[in-house]
C-alpha cells in the first residue's frame, strides 16, 4: 500500500449548500450510509448550529454510522464549538472542522472584524475544539484571496492552538492549477508542526479537480470532495473523479492510494443524484451514463477488438456494468428484500412494505426487474417516507387531441385522503395543477426531463422537474413505467421539498452560513 490519501466527502455539508437540495434526516442517513459502504475517511455531516435539522442529522448520523470518521462544521465561537461537539460527541470517531474567513472582503464586509481580531478567534475556536477531540481541522475561508503573510500567520496559529488538519479552502474558485499547487507547497514549507494539509475547491472555473489534483501533487494528503461535485454555486470537486485520476494515474501522484471502494461510485452518484433531485450529466466523466458509451463505428471496432483502445477505466471497476437482472413477477418478498439487502439498503417498516407494493406493481408492468429498476424505485420510496409529507395515491388522466385535458388526483397526508380535480395544457400540467391545490402551492414549473432507467419497451421512465416558488427553487423526481404517472410522482416529490425548504428556512432564525 503507497502513502495513503484522506477522502473527506462533504457531500451532505458543502453539497447540500446547492441551490434547491433540501434532505431531511433520514435521506442524509441513507447518503451517510453509502459513503460507509464507499469508505470514505471522512463523512461532514453537516453544520450543526445552523438549524435544529443540521443538528439532528449530524447527531444521527454520528450515532449510527460506522466506519468512516464524523465531522461537524463550526464557526469559531465558542458556543458553535461546544453545539458542534453535542452533535458529534456519540461517533466512533469525530472531527470537529472550525472555520473563519481570512481575505479582506470578508472580514470588512461579512465578518466586520480587524485581521487582529480573527487572529484571536482562530486560537480561541480551535482552542476549544481540541478540548472535546484530537482531530481537529481549521480553514481560513477564501484563502486564495487572502494575502500570503497573513494566511501564513493564521495557519500557524491554528496549528500551535492544536489544530491537526490545515485545509485551505479556494472558496470562490478563483485558483489555477499551476498557482494553487504553489500555494500548496508554500504554506507546506512555510507553517511548523505536525499536520496534515488539505485541498477544497470551487468549481467557479471549471478547475476544482484540477486544483486539487494540483494540490496533491503539491504535498496535500487530503482532499474534500462532493459526490457528483455538487457543492456552492459550481460546486465543489468531484469525489469520483479525484478519486480516479489518482487510481489511474499513480504515476504522476507518486503512488499515492485513496481507501476508496470504487465499484461502489456508480450508485453513489445516483443515489445522491435521486434523493437531492440533481441529475448527472449524460457526458459527467466516470458516473456520466455515456462515460462507456462508444458511438463511432470506428471507436466501437476497436473497443470490441480490445477495450483499452478507447477506454483507459474499466466500467465494472467504477460499478458501471450493465444491471442485473435480478426479479420478476413471481419474486416474494423475501427475495425483495434480500436482493435489497445485497444492494447494500436496509430500509425497513412502512418503507420496506411500500416499496415492495411499487415492486409488485411494476412486475406487473415490466417483465425482468433489474437493479437500477429497484434502487430507483427505493430511492422513490425514501425520499417520499420522510417527514409528514405527501403521498401519491390515486391517478387519473385524460387527453388527448379532442377536449381539455384532465386529471383526478388523491395524495395523502398523516393518514388523510384529498382529492381534487383540475384541467391543465396537457395531462402531466391538469395533474400538477391538482397537486398543487391540494398542498396549498404556488409554483412554476421551470425544468422537466425525461429519461429511461433501462432500455427496452417496458423500461421505467424517470422524471425530474424543477419548481419555483419566490425565492425558492426544488426539484423532485417520480419514476414508473408510465410517464404521466412518473411526472405526478416526481411533482408531489418536488411539493414535499418545497414545503420543507420553506420550513427550514424560517427555522433558520439567525442567517448562519458557511
Ligand atoms: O468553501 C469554503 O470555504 C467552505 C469552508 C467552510 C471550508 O466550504
Ligand atoms: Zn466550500
Amino acid at each position: 500500500m503507497g502513502e495513503k490519501l484522506i477522502i473527506f466527502d462533504t457531500t451532505l455539508r458543502d453539497g447540500e449548500q446547492s441551490p434547491g437540495i433540501s434532505l431531511d434526516v433520514a435521506e442524509k442517513l441513507e447518503i451517510a450510509e453509502q459513503l460507509a459502504r464507499l469508505n470514505v475517511d471522512y463523512i461532514e455531516a453537516g453544520f450543526p448550529v445552523a438549524s435544529q435539522g443540521d443538528f439532528d442529522a449530524v447527531q444521527t448520523i454520528a450515532r449510527t454510522v460506522h466506519g468512516p470518521i464524523i465531522a461537524g462544521l463550526s464557526r469559531t465561537h465558542l458556543s458553535d464549538v461546544d453545539r458542534c461537539w453535542d452533535a458529534l460527541k456519540d461517533a466512533e470517531q469525530a472531527r470537529i472542522h472550525v472555520f473563519i474567513s481570512t481575505s479582506p472582503s470578508h472580514m470588512q464586509h461579512m465578518l466586520k472584524m480587524t485581521p487582529e481580531q480573527v487572529l484571536r478567534e482562530t486560537k480561541q475556536g480551535v482552542e476549544r475544539a481540541r478540548q472535546h477531540t484530537e482531530d481537529v481541522e481549521f480553514s481560513p475561508q477564501d484563502a486564495t484571496r487572502t494575502p500570503l503573510e497573513f494566511m501564513l500567520e493564521v495557519l500557524q496559529a491554528a496549528v500551535d492552538a492544536g489544530a491537526t488538519t490545515l485545509n485551505i479552502p479556494d472558496t470562490v474558485g478563483y485558483g489555477i492549477p499551476w498557482d494553487f499547487g504553489a500555494l500548496i507547497q508554500y504554506v507546506k514549507s512555510q507553517i511548523k508542526g505536525d499536520y496534515i494539509i488539505s485541498t477544497h475547491c470551487h468549481n467557479d472555473l471549471g478547475l476544482a479537480s484540477a486544483n486539487s489534483l494540483a494540490g496533491v501533487q503539491a504535498g496535500a494528503r487530503q482532499i474534500e470532495v462532493c459526490v457528483n461535485g455538487l457543492g456552492e454555486r459550481a460546486g465543489n470537486a468531484a469525489l469520483e473523479e479525484v478519486v480516479m485520476a489518482v487510481k489511474i494515474r499513480p504515476d504522476q501522484f507518486s503512488g499515492l492510494e485513496t481507501q476508496i471502494r470504487t465499484e461502489e461510485l456508480a450508485r453513489t452518484s445516483r443515489l445522491v443524484s435521486r434523493l437531492t433531485g440533481y441529475p448527472v450529466q449524460y457526458n459527467k466523466a466516470v458516473v456520466g451514463k455515456n462515460a462507456f458509451t462508444h458511438e463511432s463505428g470506428i471507436h466501437q471496432h476497436g473497443v470490441l477488438a480490445d477495450r483499452e483502445t478507447y477506454e483507459i477505466i474499466d466500467a465494472e471497476s467504477v460499478g458501471q456494468k450493465g444491471s442485473q437482472i435480478v426479479l420478476g413477477k413471481h419474486s416474494g418478498r423475501h427475495a425483495f428484500s434480500e436482493s435489497l439487502k445485497n444492494m447494500g439498503y436496509e430500509i425497513q417498516g412502512e418503507a420496506l412494505n411500500q416499496a415492495f407494493f411499487r415492486f409488485k406493481e411494476l412486475a406487473d408492468r415490466k417483465r425482468e426487474i433489474t437493479e437500477a429498476d429497484l434502487e430507483a424505485l427505493v430511492a422513490d420510496e425514501i425520499s417520499t417516507e420522510a417527514g409528514n409529507l405527501y403521498s401519491l395515491v390515486e391517478l387519473e388522466v385524460a387527453g388527448g387531441t379532442v377536449g381539455t385535458p384532465n386529471a383526478r388526483v388523491v395524495i395523502a397526508k398523516d393518514g388523510q385522503r384529498f382529492e381534487v380535480k383540475s384541467d391543465g395544457n396537457g395531462m402531466i400540467d391538469a395533474a400538477g395543477k391538482a397537486i398543487q391545490q391540494i398542498a396549498g402551492i404556488e409554483a412554476k414549473l421551470v425544468g422537466f426531463t425525461v429519461s429511461s432507467v433501462t432500455g427496452g419497451e417496458d423500461a421505467q421512465g424517470e422524471v425530474v422537474i424543477s419548481l419555483e416558488s419566490g425565492d425558492y427553487k426544488v426539484s423532485g423526481r417520480g419514476v414508473s413505467t408510465d410517464v404521466v404517472e412518473a411526472s405526478a410522482r416526481a411533482y408531489v416529490n418536488a411539493v414535499n421539498r418545497l414545503i420543507r425548504s420553506m420550513a427550514r428556512k424560517e427555522a433558520r432564525n439567525s442567517e448562519v452560513g458557511p
